[in-house]
C-alpha cells in the first residue's frame, strides 16, 4: 500500500510519531539499504531529535554488500550506529538485537546508579512506506508472539510486543513520508518500488535503469535480454528498450518490458545494485 501524502497527512504522521517516540527508549530507523539515503524521510532528524536511535538498512539481500559497507561507514562517522538487515530472509536480527542493547547500556547504567531497576527496552520502528516496517516487526516477535496488552499509564491503546525478556516494541510503526522535492530522488524511489506504480511512467523508469545497468554491469542487460555487444554500444537508451522488448517476444509493448524490467531489478534477479552512491552524500551533515 503506497499512501498518498498532503500536507495534512504529513503533520499528522509526525505528530504521532513524535507522541509514540515519547514511549520508548530507542528509534530504529529502518530505510532501504538500495537507497540509504533517499528512503530517509526529510525530517526525521527532527522528529527524533536527542532519542538514541538506530539506522537500520533493510533489504540488504538486494543491494551491494560494499556499498552498504561504506554506507555503515558512513552513518558512523556521523555518530549514529548502524547495521544491515534482510528482514525477509531472518538475517541480522539477532545482531540487530546485540546492537540495541549495547546502545542502551549506558542509559541502564545511569539509571542503575539513580537506584531504578533495570526493565525491558523499549522501541519503536519508523520509516517510509515499504521499506519493510511490518516485516522487521514480524520477525523481531517469531512465530509465538504475545501481545502484553495495555500498560498501565500508557493513554492511547498502543500494544506492546514482548521480545524475548529485554524488549518491547511498539506494535505499529511509525510510518513517515518520502523525499518528495529532488527528480533523482523520486526516481530512485520509483525504481525501488516505494512509490506505487499506477501513478510513474515505466518507461522512463526503465529507461534510467537500463542506462544505471549499462554503466555498472552491461552483461547484464547482454545476457538477460540477449542484446548484443555492439547494441549496448552503438544503440541510443530508447533504441535498446525497444531491441530488449522484441528479445523478449513481446513484440512492440516496450511498457510490458519496463514492467518486467522494473521487477527483475526489484526481485534481485538482475543482481544486487545500490542506487544511491555514497560519495554523493559525503560532506553532507545528515545531523541537520
Ligand atoms: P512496510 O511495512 O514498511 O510498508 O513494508 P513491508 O514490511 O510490508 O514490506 C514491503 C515489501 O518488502 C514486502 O514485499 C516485503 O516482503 C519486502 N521485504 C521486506 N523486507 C525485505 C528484505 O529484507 N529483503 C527483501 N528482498 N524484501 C523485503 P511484498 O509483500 O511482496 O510487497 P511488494 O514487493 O509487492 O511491494
Amino acid at each position: 500500500m503506497t499512501i498518498q501524502w498532503y500536507p495534512g497527512h504529513m503533520a499528522k504522521a509526525k505528530r504521532l510519531a513524535t507522541e509514540k517516540l515519547h514511549l520508548v527508549d530507542v528509534a530504529i530507523e529502518l530505510v532501504d539499504a538500495r537507497i540509504p539515503f533517499s528512503s530517509r524521510n526529510p525530517v526525521i532528524n527532527e522528529i527524533i531529535g536527542q532519542k538514541p536511535r538506530i539506522i537500520v538498512l533493510n533489504k540488504s539481500d538486494l543491494a551491494d554488500p560494499q556499498d552498504t559497507a561504506k554506507w555503515i561507514q558512513y552513518f558512523e562517522s556521523h555518530q549514529i550506529p548502524s547495521i544491515a538487515i534482510d528482514a525477509q530472509h531472518n538475517k541480522g536480527i539477532r545482531q540487530l538485537q546485540d546492537l540495541i542493547r549495547k546502545i542502551m547500556v549506558p542509559y541502564f547504567d545511569s539509571q542503575k546508579e539513580k537506584g531504578i531497576k533495570p526493565r525491558a527496552i523499549r522501541m519503536m520502528i519508523l520509516g517510509i512506506p515499504n521499506v519493510g516496517k511490518s516485516t522487521l516487526i514480524n520477525r523481531f516477535v517469531g512465530r509465538n508472539q504475545a501481545i502484553t496488552g495495555n500498560k498501565p499509564g500508557v493513554t492511547r491503546a498502543q500494544q506492546w510486543l514482548k521480545i524475548k525478556q529485554d524488549f518491547e516494541l511498539l506494535d505499529t510503526p511509525g510510518i513517515l513520508w518520502p523525499k518528495f522535492e529532488d527528480p533523482v530522488v523520486g526516481q530512485r524511489l520509483a525504481i525501488t518500488g516505494a512509490i506505487k506504480d499506477d501513478l510513474l511512467h515505466m518507461d522512463d523508469l526503465a529507461l534510467v535503469l537500463i542506462d544505471y545497468l549499462k554503466a555498472k554491469n552491461p552483461n547484464t542487460l547482454i545476457e538477460r535480454y540477449r542484446l548484443s555487444d555492439n547494441e549496448l554500444h552503438e544503440l541510443t537508451t530508447p533504441e535498446l528498450l525497444l531491441a530488449m522488448t522484441e528479445r523478449m517476444n513481446l513484440r512492440d509493448d516496450y511498457e510490458e518490458m519496463s514492467r518486467k524490467l522494473l521487477i527483475e531489478y526489484r526481485r534481485g534477479i538482475l543482481g544486487r545494485y545500490t542506487l544511491d552512491p555514497v560519495d554523493e552524500v559525503n560532506g553532507y551533515d545528515i545531523n541537520n
